[in-house]
């Protein structure tokens, strides 16, 4: 009697396969983007990302139904804004694109959960995710201040959560202290702890305009060569208060959002990017790939050990997951 083990009995029919699946995926594990720009009345297409908008900041409470209808409770905004100049000041006015944004979210949708992105890159003139010193390098301290102002002012306008994207060092635990001192305790911090400069974030940059006007992102965004680092980034910054820790780009650093989930324990999001949402989308488009590719690279992260996945997905995957 050969063979005595046969692992194809529980792959017999759709009902055992259910019954033994390991990894599942619900639409409340994931985060979903939003792009805000200036202006009434406009929601319009992101080119370099099909299926994904622009909206201003009055045009979000049908989009916000939506995401609830479909089960997800989580939105990270992204501010387009209409102004830059070398300090990024748009970027921590009270009535600036995010602030009204999640303003109007949070006046129509309480149980929403609202992360915002705090960075520099979209509002400086430069491009740069931080304060340019008088030599052209990015200062990592004075920047520091900056962004400490970028999350309270986020704050102010009712985020839950902020999530500092500029990879500056000692961000963190700058952030929380503020945060801490303006009656601001309950709001959380999921930091883009393992962020690599990495080629993915194209249409990314076309979509918010924050491409850097000269040289790159490499001396303060992680070597993609890199894992031991990202270990130490995860650890500094759980240290320093992060209530949640992101690693970026997702798809191709499946072995980090291991390696970080299980030495750190932390609560890991792992980001879908941009040109991976770009690559599979098209090629599923094209017809060069079937659908079903989408939902295997988003499990194959879950499977990595990511709690939440942040992806552009987001809606289209809940509709499958929801049979709708
Ligand atoms: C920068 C920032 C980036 C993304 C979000 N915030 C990357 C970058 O330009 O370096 C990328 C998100 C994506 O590609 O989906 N603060
Ligand atoms: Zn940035």
């Amino acid at each position: 009697m050969y063979p005595r083990t046969r692992g194809r009995r529980l792959r017999e029919s759709d009902a055992i396969r259910s019954l033994v699946r390991e990894t599942r995926l619900s639409p409340s594990e994931l985060v979903y983007p939003i792009f805000v720009i200036e202006g009434e009345g406009e929601k319009r297409e992101i080119s370099s990302m099909p299926g994904n908008y622009h909206f201003s900041a009055d045009m979000l409470a049908d989009e916000i139904s939506e995401l609830r209808d479909l089960g997800i409770n989580a939105v990270l905004i992204f501010g387009v804004p209409g102004i830059k100049d070398s300090i990024g000041s748009e970027a921590y006015r009270d009535a600036g694109v995010v602030q009204r944004a999640v303003r109007n979210i949070k006046a129509q949708h309480p149980d929403m959960l609202v992360i915002t992105d705090v960075c520099m890159c979209q509002y400086t003139d430069h491009g740069h995710c931080g304060l340019l010193s008088e030599n052209g390098r990015v200062d990592n301290d004075r920047t520091l201040e900056y962004l400490s102002r970028i999350a309270l002012s986020h704050a102010r306008a009712g985020a839950d959560m902020v999530a500092p994207s500029d990879m500056m060092d000692g961000r963190v635990g700058h952030i929380r202290d503020q945060l801490d001192d303006n009656e601001y305790k309950h709001v959380g911090i999921m930091s883009y702890a393992v962020k690599y400069a990495s080629a993915f974030y194209g249409p990314f940059r076309d979509a918010a305009g924050s491409a850097p006007s000269f040289g790159d992102r490499k001396t303060y965004q992680m070597d993609p060569a890199n894992t031991d680092e990202a270990l130490r980034e995860a650890r500094a910054d759980i240290d320093e208060g992060a209530d949640i820790i992101i690693v970026k780009p997702a798809l191709a650093y499946l072995d980090v959002v291991r390696r970080v989930k299980d030495s750190t324990g932390a609560v890991v999001a792992a980001y879908n990017v941009s040109g991976e949402y770009a690559m599979l989308k098209g090629a599923v488009e094209s017809g060069i790939l079937g659908e079903d590719a989408i939902m295997e690279s988003l499990i194959s992260i879950k499977r990595a050990g990511a709690d939440i996945i942040i992806t552009y997905f987001a809606k289209e995957i809940a509709r499958k997951l929801r049979g709708k």
